[in-house]
């Protein structure tokens, strides 16, 4: 039996490669932080399936602790400060986290055990304003965030400890994946849950920042298959993980609302508190490399993940009003 570990494993990414994993018959250990409340709603459903250790990619002691009960064979770097306009107001932080906590995972892995496969959450976020459209592995980046620069970091060490210590270590620079799971801040789950919510009458209105921005959005389901295909190659390489189209904000909010029969114009109102200090405005994949040596593909289409997300939100909020 393989053993894997992923830190990261409470977020929307974490919960569904460690079902994924469990699928492939995978021993999956899960590193968390210690919180004065427990934040494993993700994985609730895996609990008895899964095993959690303490540790905090700012620890290098605890990584390498994690490590020695994980004795992994497969290791996925998920954890990060990952939300964009947090960059802004914690920028030193989400270094530390984001960018030094790769290397602090790097060396706890050449430490315990260098014979592990190490899968590192490359972003999109690095092509910022964009060089060149669409963005392939050999785009140069232009991050426009602190978030963004951190990830620079974390995937230029990824690739610096593997040709300098001959690490198996990937980096996949993966495109926005989204999902029911998805955290309430990111503006696809904060429409689903808006559109949910006017639509059952608990709210009128849904504030948003710059509806022009467009992302290449796919199903998380589909990218963390993708990260594991990494992991199997005979060679470790960097790839980029996308669907290859791209929408803007006001399209997902015309595709979410009138999926439940309402007019997205008489309730979003642009409000200048979501707009950031630098944007990226044109994100756009080129996957190529991904289908051909990975055989991977996305499974769901955009209008199929907005109608996703905006009904699961629908049915949990039923769900916890007790209404049909
Ligand atoms: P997410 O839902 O925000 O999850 C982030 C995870 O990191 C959480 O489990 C969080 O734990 C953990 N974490 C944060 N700081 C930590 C620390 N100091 N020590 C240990 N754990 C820490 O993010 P996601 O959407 O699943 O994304 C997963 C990864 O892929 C991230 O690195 C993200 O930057 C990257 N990425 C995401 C996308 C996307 O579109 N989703 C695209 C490209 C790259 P708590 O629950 O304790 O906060
Ligand atoms: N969050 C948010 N809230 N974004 C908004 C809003 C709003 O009210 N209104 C418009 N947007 C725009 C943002 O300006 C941005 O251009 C776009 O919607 C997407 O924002 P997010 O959903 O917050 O995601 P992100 O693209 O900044 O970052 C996500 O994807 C990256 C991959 O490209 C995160 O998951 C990152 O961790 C990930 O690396």
């Amino acid at each position: 039996m393989k053993r894997a570990l992923i830190t990261g494993i409470t977020g929307q990414d974490g919960s569904y490669l460690a079902e994924f994993l469990l699928q492939q018959g995978y021993e999956v250990t899960g590193m968390v932080r210690r919180a004065s409340t427990e934040n494993f709603e993700r994985i609730e459903h895996l609990r008895e399936r899964i095993r959690l250790v303490q540790g905090d990619l700012l620890d290098p002691f605890s990584l390498i602790r994690v490590l020695e009960q994980a004795r992994p064979d497969e290791i996925y770097n998920l954890a990060a400060m990952s939300f964009v306009p947090t960059s802004w107001s914690q920028p030193t932080l989400t270094g530390e986290f984001t960018a030094l906590g790769v290397t602090r995972l790097l060396d706890a892995m050449r430490i315990v055990c260098p014979q592990a496969r190490f899968y590192q959450a490359s972003s999109s976020e690095m092509y910022g304003k964009v060089r060149e459209v669409p963005q392939s592995e050999t785009t140069p980046f232009y991050p426009r965030s602190p978030y963004a620069v951190a990830k620079v970091y974390g995937h230029y060490i990824t690739v610096n400890y593997r040709e300098s210590y001959g690490l198996f270590a990937v980096s996949g620079i993966l495109f926005n994946h989204e999902s029911p799971r998805r955290g309430l801040e990111f503006v696809t789950r904060k429409i689903s849950n808006g559109v949910a919510r006017i639509r059952l009458g608990l709210a009128s209105e849904l504030r948003l920042g710059n509806l022009d921005a467009c992302r290449d959005w796919g199903f998380a389901g589909d990218y963390v298959r993708a990260m594991w295909l990494m992991l199997q190659q005979p060679a470790p390489d960097d790839y980029v993980v996308a669907t290859g189209e791209s929408h803007s904000v006001r399209e997902f909010c015309e595709i979410a609302f009138d999926h439940v029969g309402l007019d997205w114009r008489r309730h979003v109102i642009s409000d200048p508190r979501f707009i950031r200090p630098a944007e990226v405005d044109h994100l756009i994949g080129n996957a190529a490399k991904a289908r051909a040596r990975l055989g991977w593909a996305p499974s769901v289409d955009f209008a199929g993940l907005v109608r996703m997300m905006v009904d699961a939100d629908l049915e949990r909020l039923r769900g916890a009003a007790g209404r049909p």
